[in-house]
């Protein structure tokens, strides 16, 4: 049985095989309209969210499967005092497979080590978030043809942004790859991020504060949202939550076929004005992620449709 905490946990091969799978069912879905007849998905989600939890539930619904679940630790249990490891122990009773967000960095691990079906971590506190990633490497690679030889600017929260450092970990792994990190120094990767990943897989990278320094050299630009809930304090986040704002002025210093992605929710780091460029991708980035959501389901449970 598979079950899915970080990028890391598929090789570059078989992330390839769900981003050919994804694209199969993007032309063809008709194929797969019954593939999870009977199949049951829960999604155990202790934070809130819209579209990991609402992606996952219409890939399985995609997939003529059924959801249940629930969408925040004050409607289940957990707020009787119900630990993780238990309440996996029930779900593995009632669904073939799960997904679950938690505040806590490791809480999906720990409901791996009990459960009795595969789970999917759909975001766990600043760490991980695979799935956004496998998101983010299928819009990538279907718009701009390959996921290599690239140079890409993550842009805002990169100290908290879990969609980020899982990006870097699954990118490192192809060739030519370049970032620039561009942040304020209070919200830099963090240095373990820096050394154990990009360093030690001798991917050129750089640290910038400003954008505009950014822009002209890049063929992705990754823009994040400062996370407010995992700061310690309200001030700090309204110091920080506006470093970054991307509007139509910035976008005429950046080149005519660089994308602009962002795993959303958006708050204010991207202007409305923006959306219409044809260069922003990121309400398409959710439609991917519905398809690749869908192939993820399908190898996990170890489905194969001819
Ligand atoms: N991208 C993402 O994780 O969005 P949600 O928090 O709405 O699920």
């Amino acid at each position: 049985m598979r079950h899915l905490m970080s990028p890391l946990d598929l090789t570059v091969e078989e992330l390839d095989n769900i981003l050919n799978l994804a694209n199969d069912i993007e032309l063809h879905p008709e194929k797969y309209a019954h593939a999870c007849e009977g199949k049951k998905l829960a999604t155990l989600f202790y934070e809130p969210s819209t579209r990991t939890r609402l992606s996952h539930e219409a890939a399985m619904l995609n997939l003529g499967g059924s959801v249940l679940g629930f969408s925040s630790a004050d409607s289940c249990s957990a707020s009787k005092g119900e630990s993780v490891s238990d309440t996996i122990r029930m779900v593995s009773c009632y669904a073939d497979i799960c997904a679950m967000r938690h505040p806590k960095e490791g809480a999906p691990m720990v409901a791996c080590r009990h459960s009795s079906i595969p789970v999917i971590n759909a975001g766990d506190g600043g760490h991980q978030h695979p799935t956004q990633t496998l998101t983010d490497l299928l819009t990538i690679r279907s718009l701009k043809g390959r996921l290599d030889n690239l140079k890409i600017g993550l842009c805002g929260d990169l100290k908290f942004g879990r969609t980020v450092h899982s990006l870097i970990h699954a990118l490192v792994r192809y060739t030519g790859i370049e970032f620039v990190l561009i942040s304020p120094e209070e919200l830099r990767l963090p240095g373990y991020m820096r050394e154990d990943v990009l360093e030690k897989h001798n991917v050129p990278y750089k640290e910038v504060v400003r954008m505009e320094e950014a822009l002209p050299e890049l063929d992705i630009l990754y823009m994040t949202r400062v996370q407010k809930e995992r700061f310690f304090n309200e001030e700090d986040y309204v110091r920080m939550k506006d470093f970054y704002i991307l509007d139509a002025k910035k976008m005429e210093l950046a080149n005519e076929d660089m994308l602009v992605l962002h795993p959303l929710p958006r708050v204010n780091e991207i202007a409305v004005e923006v959306d219409k460029d044809p260069r922003a991708a990121y309400f398409k980035q959710v439609q991917y992620g519905v398809y690749v959501r869908m192939a993820l389901i399908l190898t996990l449970l170890e489905i194969d449709v001819k």
